[in-house]
């Protein structure tokens, strides 16, 4: 990223001692820092309940920056910004201190008394800490406030609604930014520029040309610690509701007539309001649920024998689905997406299909043309892939598929940020494009909501029904095969061939 200048800024995060921001925000505000981004008028207040003294905050965020550099000056010069106070979320009096702590900041700092709240902490204190933010004053201040604030963002429809009520009560839609950390990710915001720069797409981008899209984010990594949270959410809320449905609503929506956030988020909704509802048992010729068992050879353990999960769990670790969009572009398209826990391979990506050529000259009884394939490769690797159709270097006419590849993480000196490290910038900058609005978060719940009710309403008996380090239960390839189709391969390296 190149130097990219910031307003003064105070950032100050609820839930500093967790794992998100040791993993995640301390990481990325340092590479900020380094990158020249964050200068001088910036502090970072750490928030949590916990009763640290700032040498142990110091000595966390240290910790945290462990794999970022070794520079020890930058980092000590970076920690010079970073504070701590001990909070009681519920307490007012607390809020008040930290008020306090915040207006001196503000004054050592010459932080114009910008302020973004970040809240990366359990959802259940959401509310309770905006409320508190307006009515203790933390919000009263001369610059600009926004509340930065991590998923999932309600369990339903009705949760979200009653969420969002809430924080409206303190902070207006264009101070929030919900965070989606898919929409930080570098190929993921590459969708619409591969879509909408080049002339070679965007005429067949439609129901004409294009046969079906996958998307596909399977993790290796069970579900580990996780339990008790994800014993409620289940993959569909997990990554469908947001991360999933957000790319879909990146691949389908209609060119934007700016890049201003408003229209591009209106045409993401427009596509979230176009979703085929599916519900009851409908449900089932859309959506595969799967859970994992343990591993063919036992040494990976299932779903249900970790800490926190009922041994007869109902939570569906894997989801595959077929989203129709109804509008006049993708009539007839199936979008399919999958992800799953505990699969065999780590990779998100998206595989356009292109549509069979009318007459196919090449057709021999040993050999058929392969279609045409644009493999977006959102992660490990970054980069496309594009599969066509060339002679093979032979006499006769026979056709091989080549592949014309770009991989982005092979590029000499591209070392793509993390996403958040963008979307940390973006929020700094004032730029909410890849944050999701009320609509689109209101959307997807409401699509959402009518499969999981079905799901919660019937055990399914088969569960578990894929071994861990597989690639998902048979029924998901089965509900492609009937509209005579079949995932493509996400584990091979297509870049590398
Ligand atoms: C999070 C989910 O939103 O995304 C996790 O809560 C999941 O369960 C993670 O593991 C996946 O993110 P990534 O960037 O590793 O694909």
């Amino acid at each position: 990223m190149n130097k990219i200048t910031t307003p003064p800024t105070l950032i100050m995060i609820f839930g500093a001692t967790g794992d998100l921001a040791k993993r995640k925000l301390f990481p990325s505000l340092y590479q900020l820092y380094l990158k020249g981004s964050l200068e001088k008028r910036f502090a970072v207040l750490g928030i949590g309940r916990r009763e640290w003294t700032n040498e142990q905050f110091t000595q966390h965020v240290r910790d945290s920056l462990e794999n970022s550099s070794h520079d020890q000056d930058r980092i000590d010069s970076f920690i010079e910004h970073c504070t701590y106070e001990s909070h009681d979320v519920e307490d007012s009096s607390s809020y008040i201190k930290l008020k306090e702590r915040a207006d001196e900041l503000d004054q050592s700092f010459d932080l114009d008394g910008n302020r973004i709240f970040y809240l990366a902490m359990a959802p259940e204190f959401f509310g309770t800490i905006t409320d508190h933010l307006k009515a203790d004053g933390l919000t009263d201040t001369e610059g600009f406030c926004r509340l930065v604030i991590e998923k999932p963002f309600g369990h339903d429809l009705p949760s979200a609604t009653a969420l969002n009520k809430q924080i409206r009560q303190s902070f207006s839609e264009e101070q929030i930014y919900r965070i989606d950390h898919y929409l930080g990710k570098e190929m993921v915001q590459n969708i619409e520029v591969i879509r909408f720069a080049n002339a070679l797409f965007e005429p067949l981008w439609n129901s004409r040309f294009i046969s079906n899209i996958q998307v596909t984010s399977s993790e290796v990594l069970g579900v580990e610690e996780r339990g008790r949270y994800y014993e409620k959410s289940g993959a569909l809320r997990d990554m469908v509701q947001n991360h999933m449905l957000q790319m879909v609503a990146l691949l389908a929506m209609e060119p934007p007539i700016s890049l201003s956030t408003d229209e591009i988020r209106s045409e993401k909704v427009r596509v979230l309001r176009a979703l085929r509802p599916v519900e009851g048992k409908e449900v089932d010729d859309y959506f595969v649920r799967g859970q994992y068992g343990p591993d063919e050879n036992g040494e990976i353990k299932g779903y249900r024998e970790n800490s926190n999960v009922d041994s007869d769990s109902n939570t569906e670790t894997y989801v595959a689905g077929k989203v129709m969009i109804d509008n006049f572009r993708w009539a007839g398209v199936p979008f399919y997406i999958r992800t799953g826990k505990s699969m065999s391979v780590k990779s998100t990506k998206i595989v356009v299909q292109f549509k069979d050529i009318p007459m196919n000259l090449y057709y021999n009884k040993e050999h058929s043309l392969d279609p045409n394939l644009l493999v977006i490769h959102i992660q490990p690797d970054e980069g496309i892939t594009l599969h066509l159709n060339a002679k093979k270097s032979n006499l006769g006419t026979d056709t091989d598929c080549i592949k014309l590849s770009y991989s982005a993480s092979s590029v000499d000196g591209i070392n793509t940020p993390e996403a958040y490290e963008k979307l940390l910038l973006d929020c700094i900058l004032g730029d909410a494009t890849n944050f999701t609005h009320w609509d689109e978060v209101r959307h997807s719940w409401s699509f959402v909501d009518k499969i999981s009710e079905h799901w919660e309403s019937t055990k399914d008996e088969t569960f578990p029904n894929y071994p861990a380090k597989s690639m998902g239960p048979a029924k998901s390839d089965e509900m492609l095969a009937k509209d005579g189709f079949e995932w493509w391969p996400v584990g091979e390296q297509d870049l590398e061939e």
